[in-house]
């Protein structure tokens, strides 16, 4: 078997602490089951900063570029708050996704059944939930020109961002949609603001194009995206697959990941366009939580987005689907048993910090392999 190449970036707040645990996860699988992973490890966000000055140094972003996928953890914390904005923490996770050109970022919510009671909604809205929020990542305000504070001189100062996007990366997005959706329940909606932004206009009609061209058989809708944002806490099993821009997605898929019981259970896989010669896509796997300074350290911090990441990498960038399979059906069984982090804590539950969470998945991988 060939090395599998991953690179490392566990970050800050609780990055490094849920990183432990996918750690042990990937020396068990080296070790007894001869998954192969090479993996190299590197500094990004306040980490990064603090050693030596940026949220993170052009040799860790080649390592980066050549591995065949990155791990990512989580940036940021107050402790940052006064650098500069180019230096930011957040500046490091920006970076690694526009260089390595991650316009696609898949966020899975799927409701576990044990904790269909965790959620702030009603458990017969979300029992049962699995939708897929495809977030359009290397646009959009995150990264349009001009993005400024000018200061006007009269005492007062403007601020300007820019919602920008070209007709090709609506399409490779949207593409990328309808084929996603084919492996689920086939439908996509569609959401944006056409009613006040021209990026909205040209999104809906390059979407409904993009569909026209060879993706008829996926049934296509589309809402304005505060619309969307009322119908995922009103009726959220009515999605399948959603499209959105960057912005969008950002605040949809946090919504998204509030009605499986906490932002503590869901991953995300960022990926690029199929290499030319290779076919391979560029990938970095992310939780979607971020880092928590607020219970960082503390060693109570839920483990599984990240455990869960690790198991989109399996499927998505190596192909291992069995490992995959395995390693997800060991985190429902483990949640199956009763055990809980904080964030997932119930009545009449059994609650453990982020390293017995940590060890009682990989205990549960180990038996399902037996
Ligand atoms: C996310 C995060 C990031 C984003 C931050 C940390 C820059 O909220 O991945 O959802 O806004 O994209
Ligand atoms: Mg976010």
């Amino acid at each position: 078997m060939a090395n599998r190449k991953l690179f490392l970036l566990p970050g800050d707040g609780i990055g490094p602490e849920a990183f432990d645990e996918v750690r042990k996860i990937l020396d068990y699988m080296n070790d007894e089951e001869g998954a192969g992973f090479e993996t190299d490890e590197g500094l990004v966000g306040g980490a990064a900063y603090d050693s030596h000055g940026e949220s993170i140094s052009d040799a860790d972003m080649e390592k980066a570029m050549a591995a065949d996928a990155v791990l990512f953890g989580a940036v940021g914390g107050p402790k940052w708050d006064d650098v500069p904005y180019d230096q930011r923490p957040e500046a490091g996770l920006l970076r690694l996704r526009k260089d390595m050109q991650l316009f696609a970022n898949l966020r899975p919510a799927i409701c576990y059944p044990a904790l269909a009671n965790s959620s702030s909604l009603k458990k017969e809205l979300v029992e049962g939930l699995d939708i897929l929020i495809l977030r359009e990542l290397t646009g959009g305000v995150y990264f349009g020109d001009p993005k400024t504070i000018t200061d006007l001189g009269n005492g007062q100062k403007r601020a300007i961002d820019t919602q920008v996007y070209d007709t090709y990366e609506i399409e490779r997005i949207s593409a990328m949609a309808f084929e996603l959706a084919r492996t689920r329940s086939n439908r996509v909606c569609s959401m944006e603001k056409r009613n006040v932004m021209k990026s909205g206009v040209l999104w809906n009609e390059v979407v409904t194009e993009t569909h026209k061209r060879g993706f008829e058989d996926v049934e296509l809708s589309h809402m304005l995206a505060d619309a969307g944002g009322m119908q995922l806490v009103r009726a959220p099993k009515q999605f399948d697959v959603i499209v959105t821009d960057n912005l969008f997605g950002d605040m949809l898929s946090d919504v998204a990941a509030m009605l499986t019981g906490s932002l503590g259970m869901l991953p995300s896989a960022s990926l690029g366009a199929p290499d030319g010669v290779t076919g391979k896509r560029k990938a970095m796997y992310e939780p979607v939580h971020g880092s928590a300074p607020d219970i960082a350290g503390q060693g109570i911090a839920n483990p599984i987005a990240m455990i869960a990441s690790l198991a989109m990498c399996l499927r998505y960038s190596f192909e291992m689907i069995a490992e995959a399979d395995r390693l997800e059906a060991a985190i429902a069984k483990v949640l199956d048993d009763g055990l809980r982090t904080g964030d997932i804590m119930s009545d009449g539950m059994q609650q453990v910090g982020t390293t017995e969470m940590g060890a009682a998945v990989l205990e549960a991988y180990k038996a399902a392999a037996a």
